[in-house]
């Protein structure tokens, strides 16, 4: 038997089945399910509301609604020919339930336009909100961990090179800062996503005057999108999704590319724990940071979701085009892997170890080679000056075959006369931390007021 297309009564020629094939998103927008029969409830009470269904129609179209939605949810629906996309499939369904005679005032006024910009924006909102609660999770496993681990000290770097010394937490917590950045733009993210496009029609407007406000606040959406086009074609929010994924995959990434560096045999200043950590099938010695690995390649995939999803938005004509089916799958794949990466980054940073021993022998004293500098700058001497004569400390040492805590008074005095014998109180690695007390620096008192700022604000969090 010929299947009945939706919008079969103007043709008389058969599809193509390349064409069926190329056409349907079925196998992915099936994942919208619930939004699509939520959506379709709301929208019935909004039509009898107007009076284009009875109440005990809508009573049977709400119930014939609630089994489909049962079918999906314990994996009895099934899919037929001719199902093109979620909302075909279950206004199809819905018909052989409780007869087309109801079901097919369902779609009175609606468009799969309005329809499916609706069923994407609740479905992305309601996982924002999971990912939302991950970021959550992985900013304080960062700040617990710093509050931990204050006391150790390592190698700040910058080109990679040796720097100054700072506390691990100090390191840890610039992650956890740039996550709840991230958090504080998904809530501005969350808004836009949130506003309904529902009773926008194919492109014009509902000609059954529905009442757009009711059926935003049956769904949960915080606002009424007051243009219709808007509504049917805006995917601003998608490509804006895609960029905040791409962003927050480049700081897990920064952070996995951290780990990596820090676990390798000529660090050794951290050990991932075995569950988040491979073999290697030839050589039985390694003990390979896989899921850093995944997590910085990753990075790359969502950064791909979204420069494809911009290419495929840019140059439509106003209102609805199929280009707009492409909206899904980038934003699904995206979804799924930010959620995975989040959970794993949070579980490797909550059972890393740090050797704390190995920090303290990371910490040469050509890490303080500024504080020689200042040390001076605190006797008058001009900082442009300073910097030089460390710097020549530097080489003598280096010639010498030493440290620069290693060179005598005498030899400081061959730099500049200004040396005593309490330049030797520069070459501790603790007072070094502890003369950054300005905001935001690396003594205790100032990591420990960013903790603390963490702190507050993820108490306040709902
Ligand atoms: N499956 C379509 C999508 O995801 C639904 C909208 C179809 N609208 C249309 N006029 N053909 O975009």
């Amino acid at each position: 038997m010929e299947t009945k297309k939706l919008w079969g009564g103007r043709f008389t020629g058969k599809t193509d089945p390349l064409m069926e094939a190329f056409n349907e998103s079925i196998n992915y927008d099936k994942t919208m399910y619930s939004a699509d029969i939520q959506g379709s409830i709301a929208y019935v009470k909004a039509l009898q509301m107007v009076n284009i269904v009875t109440v005990s129609e809508r009573d049977s179209m709400i119930k014939g609604l609630q089994q489909v939605l049962q079918e999906w949810s314990s994996g009895t629906f099934e899919i037929k020919p001719g199902d093109e996309d979620i909302h075909t499939a279950n206004e199809r369904r819905l018909g052989e339930i409780i007869g087309s005679e109801i079901a097919g005032k369902l779609h009175t006024g609606r468009s799969r336009n309005d329809q499916s910009a609706t069923d994407f924006r609740i479905y992305l909102r309601d996982q924002l909100l999971l990912i939302k609660s991950y970021l959550k999770t992985l900013i304080s496993t960062l700040t617990q961990r710093a509050n931990a681990e204050i006391d150790i000290i390592i190698p700040g770097y910058t080109h990679l090179q040796r720097a100054q010394p700072i506390r691990w937490s100090h390191f840890l917590l610039n992650y956890a800062f740039l996550f709840q950045n991230d958090y504080n733009r998904l809530l501005e993210l969350f808004d836009r996503v949130n506003s309904s496009p529902l009773g926008c029609g194919a492109l014009a407007g509902n000609p059954f005057n529905v009442d757009r406000e009711f059926l935003a606040k049956e769904l949960g959406f915080s606002s009424v999108i007051q243009n219709s086009l808007v509504g049917v074609s805006d995917r601003d929010y998608v490509a804006e999704f895609l960029f905040w994924s791409s962003l927050v995959m480049i700081h897990v990434s920064r952070l996995s590319e951290d780990l990596i560096i820090y676990s390798s045999a000529e660090f050794g200043l951290i050990k991932l724990a075995d569950a988040y950590s491979t073999g290697s099938s030839i050589m039985p010695q390694k003990k390979n940071p896989d899921s850093l690995e995944l997590l910085r390649g990753k990075t790359g995939r969502l950064f791909g979701n979204m420069s494809g999803f911009m290419m495929t938005y840019k140059g439509l004509p106003t209102a609805y085009n199929k280009d707009l089916q492409e909206d899904k799958e980038p934003v699904f794949d995206s979804l799924s892997n930010l959620s995975s990466s989040l959970q794993i980054t949070s579980s490797v940073v909550a059972t890393l170890e740090i050797n704390s021993s190995v920090a303290k022998s990371m910490l040469t004293a050509d890490l303080l080679a500024t504080d020689l500098a200042d040390y001076l700058v605190r006797k008058g001497v001009p900082f442009r000056e300073t910097h030089h004569v460390s710097g020549r400390a530097v080489q003598l040492a280096e010639n010498n075959n030493c440290q620069i805590s290693d060179l005598s008074l005498e030899q400081f005095l061959t730099l500049n006369p200004l040396f005593e014998n309490d330049v030797f109180d520069v070459f501790n690695f603790e007072n070094c931390v502890e003369n950054r007390k300005s905001t935001g620096g690396t003594s205790k008192q100032c990591v420990l007021a960013q903790i603390s700022i963490l702190n507050d604000w993820l108490a306040s969090l709902n």
